[in-house]
């Protein structure tokens, strides 16, 4: 019987690169609510995927000499590796690049610039290229100079037709809206920072591109491409058949539940929401921004080299561990680190010792007090009673916990009752009583009690964990009870049939030394280095004397040299190449004065490709060598020798 739908989203992950532990960790946070809701008897469903256009993907795509779709194919195919070995059951993967959802993009944004709420206007602001941010003069270091806040180079002032959104046209309802659903914006902090946010006033968005194509064209302005917002977060509302399939639309919008990161927390609750009302649909009931995990070197990201590959975590410890730490080591809402040696600590300490024990001693003692077979259960004792008590209290708590996203909370009520359980054992001592014959039906009712114990924590664990439930399950003989219990069937006592025969088997969380896996994972460590350097060697041996002959390298006088302005790197060079002058640009100017140069015969690419650096024409390069430790000098020649000779 079905209670009404629930409808969850994760956010569309950027298939610029694999995924790390960080976007694993939404979207099973995600997964596992969906599983909790499922169980509960809701008709659920639960969208993921990616937001494939953009400029970066578009020139990651370059560097790697594909197409942009044949960059994303290739990553998406990643992601979804993945979610399949994290458990991770949606009902739809939706690709921004899918034509349903482009066609559905441009008719929305039709709709709005009819409606008057996208119009044309002027994008302005100082850009700084390497980082493709654009800054507003506000955001500008207070000195004066016009430096990236980001990166600190040079940032130059960009004019460029763009469409707006009016954003603040609707500031007010927001505000009223936010304030009607106090659970709207979840948790509390995070709602009054947005609340403040919107209050400060909000600019008009721009929502359209010249300056690239990797994206859906405007389609009334086929030289813009709509620019990344719209696009995206139209995914909720097409994936689910907006202006496509109304009845599925109509079923599930709006959605229950946006989980976000903090990171895109503001994109969700203003942007998003006003765009819904603009296009008069209702709103999401709740948008969730839960913190960062980080790593003791701090903010993840590639430069850093301070990545988690979660596909490598679960080859170490199992899918199940890390779904389980994920999820139990950090309260949800807040930032936290991620640490491989907390990890093991909880495997060892709350998987293999509390849960694994509790189901191995069980398993052990029905093995050797009834030949395998779980016996009937007797009349129930007061310690009985408090352990069916301690079960019923848990499943509220979890229930009441999981409502509220309190994962962590959930899962130490759960660990809270196996504790518990392992505690009745030494209660009623089953390994004394078995020494009485007539304690033989006590005994039963012991081990019974502890098979269903087991029984309604397998059952708990079916949202957190994918194997765990069911591996239980195989070695109490329980399998298909296990496969089938509802979250109702977790509030009754007595499930479990007598006579049904257990299976010993190994443990399911085997204990991790800490010592052990640290060399396994630096041995890997040099084993993959010293893979590298064969290859970069076999690169480098790879080159023919064609290809080297290609380049034109000659012996140049510097006739003049200065400084670029506003640069400290950068030197702007004339030079005489024997039957020509030329002008370059040299990146050398923190370890040469302009005058030093002059007079010296250098070493350059007289071949190379005219380039426009900080907008001075460079028509070569020169060599110079530098080592790692910053350290850099021009090459020049040992004897003199006619300018425009050829090196070779
Ligand atoms: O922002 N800790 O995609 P994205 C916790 N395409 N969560 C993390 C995390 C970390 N260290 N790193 C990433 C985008 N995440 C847009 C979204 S939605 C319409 C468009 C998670 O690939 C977290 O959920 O940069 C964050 O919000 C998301 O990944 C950002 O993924
Ligand atoms: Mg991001």
């Amino acid at each position: 019987m079905a209670k009404g739908t629930f409808y969850v989203t994760t956010p569309i992950y950027y298939p610029s690169d694999k995924l790390h532990i960080g976007h694993a960790y939404t979207t099973v946070a995600a997964d596992t609510i969906v599983k909790y809701k499922a169980m509960q008897g809701y008709d659920t469903m639960f969208l993921t995927g990616s937001d494939e256009h953009g400029q970066k993907i578009q020139r990651k795509a370059q560097e790697a000499g594909k197409t942009p779709k044949e960059y994303v194919d290739a990553i998406v195919a990643t992601f979804k590796s993945l979610w399949k070995k994290l458990g991770i059951d949606y009902d739809y993967f939706i690709r921004t690049t899918e034509e349903r959802h482009m066609k559905v993009v441009q008719q929305i944004f039709q709709k709005l610039y009819d409606k008057g709420d996208i119009y044309k206007g002027k994008y302005e602001g100082w850009y700084c290229t390497p980082c493709e941010t654009f800054w507003t003069e506000r955001q500008l270091p207070d000195t004066g100079e016009k430096l990236c806040p980001d990166c600190g180079r040079e940032v130059e002032w960009v004019e460029e037709e763009s469409y707006f959104f009016r954003l603040s046209k609707y500031a007010d309802r927001l505000l009223k809206h936010i304030e009607e659903n106090p659970h709207f914006i979840q948790p509390e902090s995070r709602r009054n920072e947005m609340v403040s946010f919107i209050q400060s006033g909000l600019e008009d968005l721009s929502v359209s591109r010249t300056t690239f194509d990797w994206g859906i064209p405007v389609p009334f302005d086929e030289g813009h491409v709509i620019y990344v917002w719209i696009d995206a977060l139209s995914n909720y509302i097409t994936a689910i058949g907006y202006e496509t399939d109304e009845e599925n639309f109509q079923k599930y919008w709006p959605a229950d539940l946006h989980l976000v990161g903090k990171d895109i927390l503001r994109f969700h609750t203003i942007i998003w929401p006003i765009l819904l009302m603009a296009l008069d649909l209702p709103l999401p009931k709740q948008v969730f921004g839960h913190g960062w995990l980080l790593t003791r070197t701090g903010k993840m990201s590639k430069s850093k080299g301070n990545v988690v590959d979660p596909v490598v975590l679960i080859e170490d410890f199992g899918v199940d561990a890390i779904r389980y730490y994920l999820l139990r080591e950090v309260a949800f809402g807040a930032d936290g680190a991620y640490s491989t040696e907390a990890l093991i600590q909880r495997i060892n300490s709350d998987l293999a010792n509390d849960l694994g024990n509790l189901l191995n001693r069980t398993i052990s003692m029905i093995d050797k007090y009834f030949g395998g077979v779980i016996p009937a259960a007797g009349p129930a004792d007061e310690v009985d009673l408090d352990l069916q008590n301690c079960a019923s209290e848990m499943i509220k708590k979890v229930e009441e916990n999981m409502d509220a996203l309190k994962y962590t909370v959930a899962l130490e009520e759960l660990w809270t009752f196996i504790r518990r359980s392992n505690k009745y054992i030494d209660q009623t001592t089953p390994w004394l009583l078995a020494k009485e014959e007539d304690k033989k039906e006590r005994l039963g009712t012991v081990l019974y009690n502890l098979v269903e114990a087991l029984r309604i924590i397998a059952g708990t664990l079916k949202p957190f964990m994918v194997e765990t439930p069911y591996l239980m399950g195989e070695q109490l003989g329980i399998e298909e009870l296990i496969r089938e219990t509802e979250w109702e069937d977790l509030k009754e006592w007595g499930k479990v049939k007598a006579g049904v025969k257990v299976r010993k088997a190994d443990p399911i969380f085997p204990r991790i030394d800490l010592e052990e896996y640290f060399e396994k994972v630096e041995k890997r460590k040099e084993k993959e280095m010293a893979i590298e350097k064969e290859d970069k060697k076999e690169e480098k041996e790879l080159i023919s004397f064609e290809e080297f002959s290609k380049v034109d390298i000659r012996v140049a006088e510097v006739l003049e040299a200065e400084r670029i302005e506003g640069s400290d790197k950068l030197l702007k060079l004339q030079v005489d190449l024997g039957t020509e002058k030329r002008q370059l640009v040299a990146g050398i100017a923190r370890h040469y004065q302009a005058e030093e140069l002059v007079g010296k015969k250098i070493l350059m690419v007289a071949n190379l490709k005219p380039a426009k650096i900080f907008g001075v024409e460079s028509n070569g390069m020169i060599l110079a060598a530098s080592n790692d430790k910053g350290e850099l000098t021009i090459t020049t020649v040992a004897k003199d020798i006619s300018n425009g000779s050829r090196v070779k």
